[in-house]
């Protein structure tokens, strides 16, 4: 960029004079226009939002700076300089003393302010010569900057001064999610998804806060996860998919690369291994564990409910035992889910008998369990989590027992459902989920008590999706506004003001490629961003 600039200034003089000329200029505070913080389409809302009705002006002569002995500051300061040079080609220095051209700066500062009540809470201020961000933790600061990525333009304002400047809004921002957990699901089971499409949806989630990837990482139709100690489930039934084609799996390298990529946007890997139904690729690897005494086939078709492991042998529990153990070693986050759905052939004693004793085998390897709602009628721990999906009567088990609950309902949270009759993808057997419907309701509206609720996830199945535009389809843009149900309060959430913001993410997710639904619900802000705008050096 310097040197743009440098060519710049000597289409309009001497290189000497020029060069003065810069030096001074930059010392002189720019007039900024008047920019509204409370007009941004900021998604999710903040907590609270005061603006002071100037800019501060980002360009070539702002550098960021962070606190260097709290832990990751610097990583989330060079993160978002990476980010804005992605998006408006301009090289922002990172830590770099001595720069004699630095007017400017943003600060990523740890603060033990009591203020800061979450570890991921942020104070945002941006004023005319600095922006500042507070955080307890460096989760809080990067929190902080997805906000500030939100906040700055795409395009220069090249008005205000030679250099090109890109006015952010100022003001006050002050927040903290609502719910500690956001989350979505990707099933890479039905369909099996690649390493590089996972960490695509990880940057995405991350853009909006989401903390939380949990994956479906086997069912009946394939096994994705390789286990060292029964190589067979990934050669397999790893080897197919719904519809016949030729599946694929995670070595243990691949699991590891998505769970430092997510690490590095304070996102947690959820692994699930379901059982003790959707296990007929596990039994197809390894027929004893079924217990029917024959040796299915693989499954390549979209039922459910059909396959069971056999509860009552010791065997089955040594396999189980195995799997948990390779799985919670490779992953850092504190949960591990064991699925528990649609066990249907599993006789209900049999099923109580089960989740009692995979919960211990879970403890055993230092994780928490989570389970879909069915596990709460089994006797569990109140430290135990169960993710409601379909039975309010499940859910209300699990209240009694003192579980926390991730509010997942069907209805309302699978982004799996069809958006109408017209959509391309999905199925439709829990309703159709347009883009209304999937924002205007409340976690908080079920009788659950809030501080029983963990937070919200939706949950994304792939048996009619095989490929990344595919699920960009169903996912974007209904994620983003269960991002803004786990993060924002229900007093900072409306469709009318949302959806004029949920259209302000077009030129965003066109920029990444997106092949999001365009809804006709929304007025989708046209994306006039073309690269040819930056001026290459
Ligand atoms: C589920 O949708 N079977 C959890």
């Amino acid at each position: 960029m310097m040197k743009t600039f440098c060519i710049r200034c000597l289409f309009f003089a001497s290189l000497t004079l020029l060069l003065i000329a810069c030096t001074e200029e930059k010392k002189e505070r720019i007039a900024m226009p008047v920019t509204d913080l409370s007009e941004a389409s900021l998604i999710p809302k903040p907590l609270k939002t005061i603006p002071t009705n100037s800019a501060f002006p980002l360009d070539q002569f702002t550098a960021i700076y962070t606190s260097k002995n709290a832990t990751g500051f610097e990583e989330v300061g060079t993160f978002l300089a990476n980010k804005l040079k992605d998006k408006i080609n301009l090289t922002i220095p990172v830590n770099t003393q001595g720069a004699n051209t630095v007017e400017r700066v943003i600060y990523i500062n740890q603060s033990d302010s009591i203020d800061l009540k979450t570890p991921e809470a942020y104070q945002l201020y941006i004023n005319q010569d600095s922006i500042i961000i507070n955080s307890n933790t460096a989760e809080g600061a990067f929190r902080g900057i997805q906000t500030l990525r939100q906040l700055v333009p795409l395009k220069s304002n090249d008005t205000l001064a030679p250099q090109k400047i890109w006015p952010v809004p100022s003001g006050k921002i002050i927040d903290s999610p609502n719910f500690a957990y956001r989350g979505s699901m990707l099933d890479v089971a039905r369909h099996f998804f690649s390493v590089d499409d996972v960490k695509k949806y990880i940057d995405l989630l991350s853009y909006y806060k989401i903390n939380m990837l949990h994956l479906h990482l086997s069912d009946d139709q394939g096994w994705r996860i390789e286990i060292k100690s029964w190589p067979k489930l990934t050669e397999v039934g790893g080897s197919t998919e719904v519809g016949g084609e030729s599946g694929g799996f995670f070595t243990q390298e691949d699991y590891k690369e998505i769970v430092r990529y997510a690490a590095e946007r304070y996102m947690t890997i959820i692994p699930e291994i379901d059982m003790p139904g959707h296990t007929n690729a596990a039994s197809v690897s390894y027929p004893f564990l079924n217990g029917n005494g024959k040796t299915p086939k693989l499954y390549e078709g979209m039922r459910v409910g059909f396959s069971t492991f056999d509860t009552r042998k010791d065997t089955v529990y040594a396999f189980i035992d195995d799997v948990v153990r390779e799985i919670a070693a490779i992953t850092p986050g504190p949960y591990f889910h064991v699925g528990g759905d649609e066990s249907h052939v599993t006789k209900k004693k049999d099923y109580i008998h089960f989740i009692n004793k995979v919960e211990k085998i879970v403890h055993k390897h230092g994780k928490q369990m989570i389970g879909w709602d069915e596990v709460a009628i089994a006797d569990i721990d109140s430290t135990s989590i169960s993710q409601w999906w379909a039975s309010e009567e499940n859910a209300k088990k699990a209240v009694n027992k003192g579980m926390q609950i991730i509010v997942s309902p069907a209805k309302k949270a699978y982004l799996d459902m069809e958006y109408d009759t017209l959509s391309k993808f999905g199925l439709h057997w829990a309703g159709y989920i347009p883009v209304d419907t999937a924002y205007i309701w409340s976690p908080e509206e079920y009788g659950i008590p809030k501080e029983n609720i963990l937070g919200v996830e939706a949950p994304l199945w792939s048996e009619t999706i095989s490929n990344i535009d595919e699920l960009e389809y169903l996912a974007f843009p209904r994620i983003i506004g269960y991002s803004e149900l786990s993060w924002s309060i229900k007093e900072n959430r409306d469709w009318e003001n949302y959806k004029d913001r949920l259209a302000d993410q077009a030129p965003f997710l066109d920029r990444m490629d997106v092949k999001y639904y365009p809804s006709a619900l929304i007025d989708w802000k046209k994306s006039d961003y073309t690269y040819e705008t930056i001026e290459k050096d």
